[in-house]
C-alpha cells in the first residue's frame, strides 16, 4: 500500500529507511533498542497545506533506549528529506518496557538463588514449569526506585506445559529486577500460602462435554459490503473517515465527517485511546502494588492481535494490516490488525399508525471498526460503531483472565478479593480508559457545555404541580471548570457546539457525549495511583488543542511518579470558549470478580456515545429505503 495521506500509518519501507538514516548517522549504537516508533504526525496547518499542494512530508518519531547506560533518546527522522530532524537525550525518564527486557527478566528471576529458595520452600522443584510474569513496577516513592529501570515480577506455576498457569499463583512473592543492571534488587516474600492446585483450563480439548443445538448462523452479503476503502480512507453511507494506527495507542480515527446535503461536515479531527490504567484495590503487600498503564508502559498497539475471519469477526470483512517495528529496528507486519464490517443492529426507527393500520420501520445497521489487544492476562477490544443516524459509539470489550491471588484453606470470603475457585481469589480492581477526542464540529471553533436535567423547586412559579423539569446547559469556560464527573440522576451529558454554525431554528449545531455508567478512580487522588493516573480522577476533561498534548498521563508513563499529562496541562486554566477543543473522556468499570469470570472471563463492556443534537435538520435516517416486503 502506498501512503498518500499525511495520517497514513507507516509502511515497512518507511520504517527501514528511517532506521537506516539513524544507523548511517552513527547516532544509534549496537546497544540501543528502538522502544517506540511512530508517525510524527503533522500539525493541522501542515495537513491543510497538503490539501492544497499535495506534498506529503513524512516524519518518523523514535524513542530509543541505550541498554548499555540506560539513557533515553528521542529522535525525529524526515523520510521525505532523508535526514535526522532532531535527536536528543531525555534525562530523568524511563521509556516503556520492551520485549527483550521481558525475556531477560524471566531468566534473571529464574536464576536468582533467593527466588529458587523461596519456591523450594513452597514445594516447587521443577523450575521448567515456573512461569515468570514481568510487569511494570509502578512508583511508590521507595528509595530503591530512584533512577532505576525496574520491573516487578510475579510467579505462577504450570502443572504441565499446556496448563493455564494463572490457576496456580505463588502468593506473596514479588521480585524487583533492575533491567539495566540485569539483576534482582529485591525479593519480597510475604509469607507462605499454598499454591492452588485445581486446574482451570479452557481450551477445546480440555472441555469434557460440549453443549448442543447451535445451528449455523451465517451473515451473507451477496452483493458485498456497502463501504468503500481507498488506502486508509473509508466511505460508508454518509460517513467518511480515515483509519489510522499507532504502536502506542492502537486504532486511531481521523477526520470523521458526515455527508449532509452534498457537503461533508467535519465532526472529529482525531480520536484515540490516550491512556488506560488498571489499579487494584487489595491492600495486601503482595497485591497493592498492582496498577498498569497499558498504553504508556507497554504500547498497546504493539500488542495487537491478528484477527481471524469467522472467529474474531463474522461476515464480509475488510482487514487492515499494520506495520510496526521490532526493538532491533526491523519491520514487522501484524496482519488483519484492524477489522471493519457491517452489522445488523435491530430496528433504527418505527411507527405503527393506528388509523391507517400501516407501519413504517427501518433496519439499523452499523459499521464496526475494531482492534483487539492482549496485555498479559487480559484482552481489550476497542470497537468504534458508526450508525446510519449520525451516532458514533465507542465500546470497549474486556475479556481474558482475571488477576489472581491464592488463599489458604478455610479462608472465608476475603474482603478485597472475592473467591472465584477453591483457594483462588481475584482482587477487586478497575479498568479505566481515557479517550482523546479532538473535535472539529463543522470546522470549529467549538465550545463545550454540560447539560443536566434538573427538576424545578416546588416554589418556582413555573412549577404549580411540582412536576416540572428542564435541561440546563452550562458553559465550561476554562480548564478548571471542565473537570467533570458523570451523574446519571441528572442525565448529565456534555455538548460540543459550533457557535457560528446554526441550524434552521437558529440554534448552534452540536454533538453530545453521552457517558455510560462509569466510575472514576477509587484510589485517593493524593495516592501514588491517583497522581500517576490523574486523568482517571474525572470522567471529563477539556483542553484547548495543543499538538504536544496527546497522552493523558504524559508521554513517559513507565515508573513515572505522576502529575504529568492532564494534571499538569490543565493547571494553566486555559480558556475553552469558541476554540479548538479536545475532550478527554475517562470511561471504564470497577471489576468485582465473580466465579463466572473464571477461568476465562465473558466479555464485559463499557463505553460512550456521540450523538448529534440539532446538527441535522431532522432525523437524518428518514431517507433510508424500507424493506420491500414490510
Ligand atoms: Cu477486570
Amino acid at each position: 500500500m502506498v501512503n498518500t495521506y499525511p495520517f497514513d500509518p507507516l509502511t515497512p519501507d518507511e520504517i527501514l529507511a528511517a532506521v537506516s538514516i539513524l544507523r548511517v548517522s552513527k547516532k544509534v549504537q549496537e546497544s540501543m533498542r528502538f522502544v517506540a516508533i511512530q508517525l510524527h504526525e503533522p500539525n493541522k496547518e501542515s495537513v491543510l497545506d497538503y490539501e492544497i499542494d499535495g506534498v506529503c512530508k513524512r516524519q518518523i518519531f523514535f524513542v530509543i533506549l541505550d541498554r548499555a547506560d540506560g539513557k533515553t533518546y528521542e529522535a525525529v527522522v524526515s523520510i521525505t528529506e532523508e535526514k535526522i530532524s532532531s535527536f536528543k537525550y531525555i534525562p530523568g525518564v524511563q521509556p516503556s518496557l520492551i520485549v527483550d527486557e521481558f525475556f531477560d527478566c524471566e531468566q534473571i528471576v529464574k536464576n536468582e538463588p533467593q527466588v529458587r529458595a523461596a519456591l523450594q520452600k513452597r514445594g516447587v522443584t521443577d523450575f521448567s514449569l515456573v512461569m515468570v510474569e514481568p510487569g511494570s513496577a509502578g512508583y511508590y516513592g521507595d528509595p530503591i526506585e530512584l533512577e532505576r529501570r525496574l520491573c516487578r515480577s510475579i510467579i505462577l506455576i504450570r502443572q504441565d506445559t499446556a496448563d493455564n498457569f494463572y490457576a496456580h499463583p505463588v502468593e506473596g512473592l514479588l521480585i524487583l529486577v533492575d533491567l539495566n543492571e540485569r539483576k534482582v534488587v529485591r525479593v519480597e516474600d510475604h509469607g507462605l500460602i499454598p499454591i492452588p492446585e485445581e486446574q482451570a483450563n479452557y481450551t477445546t480439548n480440555s472441555v469434557k462435554e460440549f453443549r448442543h443445538g447451535l445451528k449455523p448462523l451465517n451473515i451473507v452479503q451477496p452483493e458485498g459490503p456497502s463501504f468503500t476503502v481507498d488506502g486508509w480512507k473509508v466511505k460508508w453511507q454518509k460517513w467518511q473517515f480515515r483509519v489510522g494506527f499507532t504502536p502506542r495507542e492502537g486504532l486511531v480515527l481521523y477526520t470523521v465527517g458526515y455527508e449532509d446535503n452534498g457537503r461533508v461536515r467535519p465532526i472529529i479531527y482525531r480520536a484515540s485511546l490516550a491512556e488506560m490504567t488498571v489499579p487494584y484495590g487489595h491492600p495486601d503487600p503482595g497485591q497493592r502494588y498492582k496498577n498498569a498503564f497499558d498504553v504508556g508502559e507497554y504500547g498497546i498497539g504493539m500488542l495487537t492481535n491478528s484477527l481471524e475471519l469467522g472467529c474474531d469477526c463474522l461476515g464480509e470483512i475488510h482487514y487492515f494490516d499494520v506495520d510496526i517495528m521490532t526493538h532491533q529496528g526491523e519491520a514487522r507486519r501484524i496482519e488483519n490488525a484492524i477489522c471493519m464490517h457491517e452489522e445488523d443492529y435491530g430496528i433504527l426507527w418505527k411507527h405503527y399508525d393506528g388509523h391507517t393500520q400501516k407501519q413504517e420501520v427501518r433496519r439499523s445497521r452499523r459499521l464496526v471498526v475494531s482492534a483487539i489487544h492482549t496485555v498479559g492476562n487480559y484482552e481489550y477490544g476497542f470497537f468504534w460503531y458508526f450508525y446510519l443516524d449520525g451516532t458514533l459509539q465507542m465500546e470497549v470489550k474486556l475479556t481474558g483472565i482475571v488477576g489472581v491471588s491464592a488463599v489458604a484453606d478455610g479462608t472465608e470470603q476475603p474482603e478485597y478479593a472475592p473467591l472465584i475457585a477453591p483457594n483462588l481469589a481475584a482482587p477487586v480492581h478497575q479498568h479505566l480508559f481515557n479517550f482523546r477526542m479532538d473535535f472539529d464540529l463543522d470546522g470549529g471553533p467549538n465550545s463545550v457545555y454540560e447539560v443536566n436535567t434538573i427538576p424545578l423547586s416546588n416554589d418556582h412559579p413555573d412549577n404549580p404541580h411540582g412536576t416540572a423539569f428542564r435541561a440546563e446547559a452550562t458553559l465550561l469556560a476554562n480548564e478548571s471548570e471542565a473537570q467533570r464527573d458523570v451523574n446519571a440522576v441528572s442525565s448529565r451529558s456534555w455538548k460540543v457546539v459550533n457557535p457560528a454554525s446554526k441550524n434552521r431554528m437558529g440554534i448552534p449545531v452540536a454533538y453530545k457525549l453521552v457517558p455510560g455508567a462509569t466510575p472514576i478512580l477509587l484510589a485517593n487522588p493524593d495516592s501514588t495511583f491517583g497522581k500517576r493516573a490523574g486523568f482517571a480522577t474525572h470522567n471529563l476533561w477539556v483542553t484547548p488543542y495543543d499538538e504536544t498534548e496527546m497522552s493523558a498521563a504524559g508521554d513517559q508513563t513507565n515508573l513515572h511518579p505522576g502529575g504529568a499529562g492532564l494534571l499538569a496541562w490543565t493547571k494553566q486554566n486555559r480558556g475553552l470558549e469558541n476554540t479548538d477543543v479536545v475532550l478527554w473522556h475517562t470511561v471504564g468499570l470497577t471489576h468485582v470478580p465473580r466465579p463466572e469470570d473464571w477461568p476465562v472471563m465473558p466479555v464485559e463492556y463499557c463505553g460512550f456515545m456521540l450523538q448529534p443534537v440539532g446538527f441535522f435538520e431532522r432525523n437524518p435516517a428518514l431517507d433510508l429505503p424500507g424493506e420491500t416486503h414490510c
